[in-house]
């Protein structure tokens, strides 16, 4: 069996280590070794979407991720410009050897990218944290979600709202895997691990008197008055607690521009993932557009503020500890007020984020390829339409 593992964008790769890591260990566990037709052979592709060493390289590091076999340099460009690079260069490998299966995660270009490449080839297309959808058709995210889930074949989900939405769309029970979310893996895998960041100290940071604030959306962050805007209510709506913002890319080429500066916000650059996990569990909030930080601040029960008017991870509010603020900036201070007075949620963990998605992930695959079901697909053969002789 031959498997690709995609990952582009920072959020991917929370999200592929543990299934990695599992891979590893039923290979070393198993009796007949390399030679067993069940041996898992592994292609970890990094597209290049993500290319900054803060943003790609300290991960892989940090959470034990091996080198990428390839990596498609799609960097930099607009989405469609790396989706096209993706695309050709990804289709150039499977033409040279095709593999059994494409593990795609997530919601971004080279999710989409990678997952149609391997359908066009034949390959079978497996999606981890299928399913979930914001309806907002404004958000790149949500069209890369929905065009990969329409030719996905294995779903692999990360909660019961997921498995709604497939069905709604016609997906059959079969295809359908509820295993937990691989990024809940890695959370509490490395809860041991956390390591406090310099400016923790740096900046005389005191557990519970902070808040941690991440901003990347378009819809935030690239029209200059409203950042600003919320930026100024964020500043002034925190108390005395201080605010640390570690600054994405695409921030701060905006945030550069505007020259804002405030007493109680500290810029970083963006954190490693151990360090940015040991400041948002001892925070006293998150504020964030993120969709993935609002799943780590529900099972760490930290407090958190979206800036968005919509989520695709609505369990974070329905049982989590998140609330969806919008993204109007006047809407900011009453709910850091409400926070401030401590009258917050206090939430509960979905079911099955529990820390073992990959191991469910890896034996639901392994099930699949036993009984044939990794084959590509046959042709379709219409027999009602079909020419059928007297
Ligand atoms: C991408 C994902 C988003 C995810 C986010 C997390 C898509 C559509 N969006 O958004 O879902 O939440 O990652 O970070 O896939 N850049 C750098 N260095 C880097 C990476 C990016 O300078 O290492 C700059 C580039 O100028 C690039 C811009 O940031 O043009 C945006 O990067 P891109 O990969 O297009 O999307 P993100 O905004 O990072």
């Amino acid at each position: 069996m031959l498997i690709d593992i995609i990952a582009g964008a920072r959020p991917n790769f929370m999200k592929i280590a543990p299934i990695i890591k599992e891979i590893v260990r039923v290979n070393d566990t198993s009796e007949a070794g390399k030679n067993s037709k069940d041996y898992w052979e592994f292609r970890l592709i990094h597209t290049g979407q993500h290319y900054d060493k803060n943003m790609s390289g300290a991960f892989f590091e940090q959470l034990g991720i091996p080198e990428p076999h390839l990596n498609l340099e799609s960097g930099s460009g607009t989405q469609s410009e790396q989706t096209g690079k993706i695309m050709t260069r990804y289709e150039e490998v499977l033409r040279v050897r095709p593999s059994d299966l494409c593990i795609v995660v997530g919601d971004v270009t080279s999710t989409m990218a990678c997952s149609i490449t391997a359908k066009k080839m034949g390959v079978r297309v497996a999606h981890v944290e299928g399913g979930i959808r914001s309806g907002d058709m404004t958000m790149p995210e949500e069209i890369n979600r929905l065009a990969t889930d329409s030719i996905t074949d294995y779903f692999f989900t990360t909660s019961t709202i997921a498995n709604e939405n497939l069905r709604k769309e016609g997906i059959d029970d079969s295809r359908i895997f509820f295993v937990g979310n691989t990024m809940i893996d890695t959370l509490l895998g490395n809860l041991e691990r956390l390591k406090k960041p310099t400016v923790f100290n740096e900046k005389k940071l005191e557990s519970g008197r902070y808040f941690v604030m991440t901003l990347h959306r378009p819809a935030n962050v690239d029209e200059q008055n409203k950042l600003k805007e919320l930026i100024d209510n964020i500043a002034k709506g925190v108390g005395d607690n201080l605010i640390v913002f570690p600054v994405h890319p695409r921030t701060k080429k905006i945030l550069d521009d505007l020259g804002i500066s405030y007493d109680n916000i500290i810029y970083t650059e963006p954190l490693g993932y151990l360090e940015f996990i040991y400041l948002v569990k001892h925070a006293r909030a998150v504020i964030t557009d993120s969709g993935g930080i609002t799943e780590e601040t529900t099972v760490l029960k930290v407090p958190c503020l979206t800036l968005r008017d919509n989520t695709e991870r609505p369990e974070t509010i329905t049982e989590g500890t998140n609330v969806l603020i919008g993204t109007n900036p006047e809407l900011v201070k009453p709910a850091l007020r409400h926070l401030i007075e401590g009258d917050w949620k206090k939430g509960t963990i979905p079911q099955k984020w529990d820390g073992k998605a990959s191991i469910r992930i890896i034996a639901s695959i392994q099930k699949l390829w036993e009984s044939d079901k990794l084959k590509p697909h046959e042709p379709y053969v219409d027999q009602d339409l079909m020419y059928k002789p007297k």
